[in-house]
């Protein structure tokens, strides 16, 4: 089956087009796509018929302020106690029965339904990330489009299931997944549709920062069919209940993104704990002088800055080789881009550059803050305003090896440029880290790119091409070294069910 599954993958990259087409609806456009922070290209706009993207997005971000979507779902899906926790255990655990007896297919027409429903509310769904988590419809609107394509996607792998002879798939059961608040919608319909087409009840414990995205989506998807005992929505409290939960002997499955930490802490409460998680990263992009360097510059500050760099693919480090580095026309043009972002907040339909989530604290606040030995700044971060979540964007140089900045991440929208002589010693750099979740160079050079291939320790790689954004099926995503703690399954890949269960031989099965 693995090597099926390859050799379709691999059928796949030559498709141009891995989104499987989604239904028009007149009132909204199909679906648009940021072009770099804060412009969009609408794919229809060949078609009269349809209200201009500017006009849907005004109507749109006009909602965001005072938004109550999600409210009633979250208040009204608290569990305070560990005996709440049980009792939801136990329902999910007997709603699953039926839902894993129904063929792949039958439940590929469900994840269908659900890519419809999640199209239609992509209006509510960008409302409602704008609203609590400050993310920008340039780009929470290519996120939605993210989770219908999960929810094609998953359709597809879950009919594969009844197409292997003389074997049966049997799901892990009970899964919990644990998305993040980045990308409030997408990770989380991607975390729960993949168990769900695997034929698993999934207890979904939203991003404490998200929980109203997380609501919206969740509804979407119960309206689509998708039975709401085996669809758990499930606000648990951080602290004894939440480790309850996720410490529970009856939890057959954790999918995580989030933090390598929050990784080793379930770990800690309990040990055989299965886990699948994707976890922290310390990103860089190399570009080396045969790269095309205007095209570098753009993917540097697109990687950097797209959604306030709080992506955990997003790029800390831009390390330049050579002449790249002293290329008076690569640093202006980067200098600029920079500076020129516009920073504000996502019901403005100017802003290009958000808020970040909580005001800077921590090692984040060091990153706008404090340089490090042989540091200077670029451009220069600067709080806006008085909330602490707004900063314009910062970029220093000088950045060295092995140093505070080159070790560890951020997340926030503050980019490294560091300098090295030669691509070996660039290279040896991107994998001074112990993570290793996406990495990319700049080149025209074929020779560099194998060299660069052969030795680089990151799982998502991208050449020539900014090193954030992901494609469902074409750029399966997931990490390696502390990118990733499991099975190392990659999301929106082929193989990624199969980790959602096992299979029996069919003899087992009269
Ligand atoms: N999938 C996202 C990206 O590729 C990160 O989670 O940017």
């Amino acid at each position: 089956l693995f090597e099926r599954e390859k050799q379709r993958f691999l059928a796949s990259l030559t498709e141009l087009e891995p989104t499987v087409p989604q239904p028009n609806r007149s009132q909204e456009p199909d679906r648009f796509t940021a072009t770099g922070p804060g412009e969009f290209r609408n794919q229809s706009d060949s078609d009269p018929s349809l209200p201009g993207i500017r006009e849907w997005a005004n109507e749109v971000l006009s909602r965001v302020p005072g938004s109550t979507l999600g409210v009633a779902l979250v208040e009204a899906s608290q569990l305070e106690t560990n005996d709440d926790v049980d009792t939801v255990i136990r329902s999910a655990r007997m709603a699953q029965r039926e839902w894993a007896s129904k063929s792949g297919a039958e439940r590929a027409e469900v994840l269908r339904r659900a890519a419809a429903q999640l199209a239609l509310s992509r209006g509510d769904l960008v409302e409602v990330s704008a609203s609590e988590t400050g993310k920008t419809i340039a780009e929470s609107d290519p996120e939605i489009s993210e989770a219908i394509d999960f929810a094609n996607y998953y359709a597809l792998l879950a009919e594969e299931l009844d197409t292997v002879e003389g074997a049966r798939f049997v799901p892990a059961a009970l899964t919990v997944a644990t998305p993040p608040w980045n990308f409030p919608v997408a990770i989380a319909a991607g975390s729960a549709l993949a168990p769900l087409a695997a034929g698993s009840a999934v207890i979904l414990k939203p991003a404490p920062q998200a929980k109203r995205c997380a609501a919206v989506m969740v509804e979407a998807l119960w309206e689509a069919g998708i039975p709401r005992d085996v669809l758990v929505f499930a606000d648990v409290a951080e602290g004894p209940v939440g480790q309850h939960l996720l410490s529970h002997p009856e939890v057959d499955r954790v999918i995580l993104t989030g933090a390598y930490d929050t990784a080793k802490l379930f770990r800690s409460w309990r040990n055989d704990l299965p886990l699948l998680a994707e976890t922290s990263g310390k990103n860089s992009l190399i570009v080396t002088p045969s790269s095309d360097l205007d095209l570098a510059a753009a993917d540097v500050v697109r990687s950097a800055f797209g959604h306030a760099g709080q992506k955990c693919s997003a790029a800390s480090l831009a390390i330049l080789v050579g002449s790249a580095g002293t290329s008076a026309r690569f640093r202006n043009q980067l200098v600029d881009a920079v500076a020129s972002l516009k920073v504000g907040y996502p019901e403005d339909p100017e802003t290009e550059m958000g808020p970040i989530i909580e005001p800077a604290a921590g090692k984040l606040k060091d990153a706008f803050t404090t340089l490090g030995e042989g540091e200077s700044w670029l451009v220069k971060p600067k709080q806006v305003d008085d909330t602490g979540r707004l900063w314009s964007p910062g970029v220093r140089t000088g950045v060295k090896p092995g140093s505070y900045f080159h070790m560890t991440e951020f997340f926030g929208p503050v980019l490294g440029i560091m300098h090295a002589e030669s691509l070996e010693q660039a290279i040896e750099w991107q994998n001074a880290s112990a993570y290793g979740l996406t990495g990319g160079i700049h080149t025209l050079n074929p020779e560099e790119v194998s060299q660069w291939l052969e030795s680089v320790e990151a799982g998502n790689l991208y050449v020539n091409r900014g090193i954030t954004g992901a494609i469902v099926r074409r750029q399966p995503f997931g990490g390696w070294k502390r990118s990733s703690v499991g099975p190392g399954a990659k999301a929106g890949g082929p193989n990624y069910l199969i980790h959602l269960g096992s299979w029996e031989r069919e003899e087992l099965h009269p």
